[in-house]
C-alpha cells in the first residue's frame, strides 16, 4: 500500500500543501515546529484510530480557519482509493469522511481500507513503561487486523466506568444488583482475552525472529500475562466467560471496599523476557528499546500477512534516537514498504536507500529531491 498524493488544507499550520510521495522513501526535514509531525498526523487520520498525539479532531482545525480537509491517494493492488477527511467548526461539528466521493458513517470503516503504522519516541518506552501502553499497543494492533476488536474494547470501558463510578459513589451497593454489568464484562472480557492471547502468540513468533537478528542471537519471549487465561488452559470461549464471572463474584467485596473493579482485562499486561529474564527488571535501556523496535515491526509484518497488503511506516522523530545498527536493522526491516521519516539527518539515511526529500517551513513544503 502506498500513498501517491497527500493534500492538507488548514489542517494545523498546514494551509495549503499537496505532495506527491515517493512510493518507498520519503524524509521530512525542516526545523522545529514546522509542520513535519503535523501532516504525518494527517495521514494517521484515515486509520480511523484516535490522534497519536492524544489531541481532539477540532484542534486539527488550522487556528482562524472555519474547516480543515485532508485527503490522501492510496495505491493498493494497482488499484487507486481516495480518501477524503473534511471537518467544519460551529455550533454542531460537521464531518464528512468519504472513501472514493462515497461518506462513511464510522471511522472504523477506515480500518480495512487504510493501514498504517506509527512509531514515536514515547513507543521506545513501550516495553519498559506502563501496562496501559502495552495493552494500548495490542488492541491498536489487533483492531487493525480484526475490525469488530474495537468495538469490544470500547463497551468494556464504557461499562467498566460505570461500575467503577456506581463503586466509587458508594451507591447503596449491598442492595445493587451487579448481575446486569458483569454478565457483559465478563462476556466481552473473554472474548477479548482470547483475541489478545492468539495476537500475542502471533507477536512472540516474529519478535523472537526479529529480536535475534537486532541482538545478535539473544532469545525474547513474548507471552500475555492475563487476569483470565493465566488461570486455565482453555480457550473455550463460554468457559472462559464462566471462569471470569466465578472470578468477578470473589473480587466483588474487594472491589466494594477500594471502590473500583480489580479484576478484569483493563489489568492484562504483556512479558518480556530475554534469555530467560524479565527485561523490566534486567534488561539494559538498548534492550527495551530494542524489544520496542521489535514489537513494532512485528505489528507492521503482522498486519502484511493478514491483509496481504504492507502498512504505510510512519516514524516520527524516532530516527536520531536509535544508533546506526538500528537505524539500518528498520530500513532493511521495512523494506517493501513506504516509509515516511521525521527528524533526521537526510543524508545519514540515503547513504542507505534513495528515495525523495521534502523541506518544510511555516506549514509549507517544498520537494527537493
Ligand atoms: N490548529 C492549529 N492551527 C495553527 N497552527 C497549529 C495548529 N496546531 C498546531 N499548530 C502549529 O504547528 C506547529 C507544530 O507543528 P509540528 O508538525 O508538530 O512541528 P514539527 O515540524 O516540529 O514536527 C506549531 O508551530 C504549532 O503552533
Ligand atoms: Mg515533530
Amino acid at each position: 500500500m502506498q500513498i501517491t498524493r497527500i493534500k492538507a488544507e488548514n489542517f494545523r499550520n498546514l494551509e495549503s500543501v499537496e505532495i506527491f510521495p515517493d512510493k518507498r522513501l520519503n524524509i521530512i526535514t525542516g526545523k522545529n515546529a514546522q509542520g513535519k509531525t503535523n501532516l504525518l498526523e494527517a495521514i494517521w487520520l484515515f486509520t480511523g484510530c484516535r490522534s497519536f498525539r492524544g489531541s481532539k479532531e477540532k484542534d486539527n482545525i488550522k487556528l482562524g480557519c472555519e474547516f480543515s480537509n485532508a485527503e490522501i491517494d492510496v495505491n493498493s493492488q494497482n488499484r487507486v482509493n481516495k480518501f477524503s477527511y473534511k471537518v467544519k467548526k460551529g455550533a454542531i461539528k460537521e464531518k464528512k469522511v468519504k472513501i472514493n466521493g462515497v461518506e462513511i458513517t464510522k471511522n472504523s470503516q477506515l480500518f480495512e481500507r487504510f493501514m498504517c503504522i506509527i512509531f514515536t519516541p514515547e513507543d521506545l518506552e513501550l516495553s519498559k513503561g506502563s501496562p496501559d501502553k502495552r495493552r494500548n499497543f495490542l488492541d491498536l494492533g489487533i483492531s487493525q487486523i480484526k475490525p469488530k476488536y474495537i468495538g469490544a474494547i470500547n463497551r468494556y470501558s464504557k461499562i467498566l466506568a460505570q461500575r467503577n463510578s456506581m463503586l466509587k459513589n458508594h451507591y447503596d451497593n449491598s442492595s445493587y444488583d451487579f448481575e446486569i454489568w458483569d454478565t457483559q464484562l465478563c462476556k466481552l472480557g473473554a472474548y477479548i482475552s482470547l483475541m489478545r492471547l492468539a495476537y500475542v502468540k502471533r507477536l512472540q513468533i516474529f519478535c523472537e525472529e526479529l529480536y535475534k537478528k537486532i541482538s545478535g542471537g539473544e532469545s525474547l519471549k513474548i507471552s500475555l500475562n492475563s487476569c483470565i487465561l493465566n488461570n486455565t488452559s482453555s480457550t473455550d470461549e463460554k468457559e472462559i466467560y464462566e471462569l471470569y464471572y466465578k472470578k468477578m463474584q470473589e473480587h466483588l467485596e474487594e472491589d466494594k471496599r477500594l471502590g473500583f473493579t480489580t479484576f478484569g482485562i483493563h489489568r492484562d499486561d504483556l512479558i518480556t523476557k530475554i534469555n530467560g529474564l524479565n527485561s523490566r527488571d534486567f534488561g539494559s535501556q538498548g534492550q527495551n528499546r530494542s524489544i520496542a523496535l521489535c514489537m513494532k515491526i512485528a505489528q507492521a509484518l503482522i498486519f502484511s500477512k493478514e491483509c496481504g497488503e504492507t502498512p504505510v511506516v510512519l516514524l516520527d522523530d524516532v530516527f536520531s534516537e536509535l544508533d546506526s545498527t538500528r537505524r539500518k536493522f528498520i530500513l532493511n526491516i521495512v523494506e517493501d514498504m513506504q516509509i515516511f521519516i521525521t527528524g533526521c539527518d537526510a543524508n545519514d539515511i540515503l547513504k542507505y536507500k534513495s528515495g525523495k526529500i521534502f523541506y518544510v517551513e511555516n506549514g509549507s513544503y517544498k520537494a527537493l529531491k
